[in-house]
């Protein structure tokens, strides 16, 4: 019997709007990396995942780890648990809550692979201004100062650090599928219900702080300030300039934090995180380059000390070829209309992409809206996804028989 699509569908939205409802701010959605709320995320998705058959566990990362047993390799369906500050419903959540329902509507159907569900723990780079820690411990992409970044979240989570290597990825891997709101507008503005993701934009993030001298802000004349919130106020404006001067890139400075913070005190410190994007990584890191030189220009101008950290700085991502048209030929199948797209928002596929075949489909994201209480999307999109999934794992099946 055809499984009903939409009525899978409308399960999804509510299931993805219930796990909304865990969060560290009531009255938002907000669960960034190892907080309380997603033992709740975790608790829900082994109830669901378990009557299916799933054996189910949470590595030493805090990733959620589904296993459903198969002859041969494994095909990993995956997309990430945690939320931007004052998040949506929908981004990361949907391509596992996707993941859950294309494995129930599979009942008990035989397939020559297995298929691995992972929810990664972390992906926005929120907690630590370091993204992907999640996916990064799957492939063993972590380095020693995430790791110390991650040990005490994992201790307090009631998890054991020293096993994050026990957390990577097992061999033989047939390929991994993410499903994903586009967070943009273009699907919407073509009037298509998906999009198939072949490459992802690179991006560099940044911690970037002014250190100037906290002083008394009735008594201080100008001559004698050296104010970091003014420095910060003038970077911020040359991030903007150098990205309205550069075709298709894009630059960020999405928080800023000056102490000590009071309204009659000159501050001390301003730091800022910056996130650059661009297609090109030589474009990308060429704008980075200019910018930190900016900052080192104003810190001169203005007397103060400036210190800059990489947090990240991840290359173009493509998709694999051969995998992305096979999610082709599934969408067809189902009865959608094919377009290609790149993607400006990072995904969990960039990091599992140098390791295993990846493919990626967007679903439509209603008004472009993404990162904000308003993200949405149409069930009948989702039900679009779905069955496109269903027919990737057939055709998928066919390769290995
Ligand atoms: C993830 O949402 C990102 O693109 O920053
Ligand atoms: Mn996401
Ligand atoms: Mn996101």
């Amino acid at each position: 019997m055809t499984p009903d699509w939409n009525r899978a569908a409308r399960g999804i939205v509510e299931r993805c709007r219930q796990l909304a409802s865990y969060t560290e701010e009531p009255g938002w959605t907000t669960r960034t990396y190892l907080s309380k709320p997603m033992h709740d995320v975790h608790r829900a998705l082994t109830d669901w995942l378990t009557p299916c058959g799933c054996e189910v566990h949470i590595d030493a990362a805090g990733n959620l780890r589904a296993v459903r047993a198969g002859d041969g390799p494994t095909l990993i369906i995956g997309s990430h648990l945690d939320t931007v500050i004052h998040a949506g419903a929908f981004d990361g959540i949907l391509g596992v809550v996707m993941g859950v329902a294309l494995i129930e509507s599979l009942d008990a159907r035989k397939l020559p692979f297995a298929i691995e569900l992972i929810g990664f723990s972390e992906e926005e780079g929120v907690r630590f201004g370091v993204p992907f820690l999640g996916s990064r411990a799957v492939t063993g992409d972590l380095d020693d100062r995430a790791i110390a970044l991650m040990a005490g979240p994992i201790r307090e989570f009631g998890l054991n650090g020293a096993e994050l290597p026990l957390a990577r990825l097992k061999p033989p891997l047939a390929g991994y599928l993410e499903f994903h709101i586009e967070q943009g507008p273009v699907l919407e503005q073509l009037g298509l219900p998906l999009g198939i993701v072949d490459a992802i934009a690179g991006q560099s993030r940044m911690e970037v702080r002014f250190e100037g001298a906290a002083a008394h802000a009735g008594t201080t004349p100008p001559r004698l300030r050296k104010d970091p919130l003014t420095g910060a106020a003038e970077w911020i404006v040359e991030v903007e300039r150098e990205m309205r001067h550069t075709s298709s890139l894009v630059a960020t400075v999405g928080r800023i934090n000056a102490q000590p913070g009071a309204p009659n005190v000159i501050p001390a410190v301003a730091t800022m995180s910056l996130d650059v994007r661009h297609p090109s990584d030589s474009i990308r890191r060429g704008a980075a380059r200019r910018l930190a030189e900016a900052a080192e220009r104003i810190a001169g101008g203005r007397c103060l000390r400036l210190h800059m950290e990489t947090r990240s700085d991840l290359p173009a991502t493509p998709m694999d070829p051969g995998l992305t048209d096979l999610l082709e030929e599934a969408v067809r199948a189902a009865g959608f209309p094919v377009h290609r797209m790149a993607s400006g928002a990072g995904h969990d596929a960039m990091i599992l992409a140098k390791h295993v075949p990846a493919a990626m489909l967007f679903i439509q994201s209603p008004g472009g809206l993404s990162h904000c209480p308003e993200e949405s999307v149409r069930e009948e999109d989702v039900a679009a996804g779905l069955s496109s999934g269903a027919e990737f794992l057939r055709l998928l099946e066919r390769h290995y028989v």
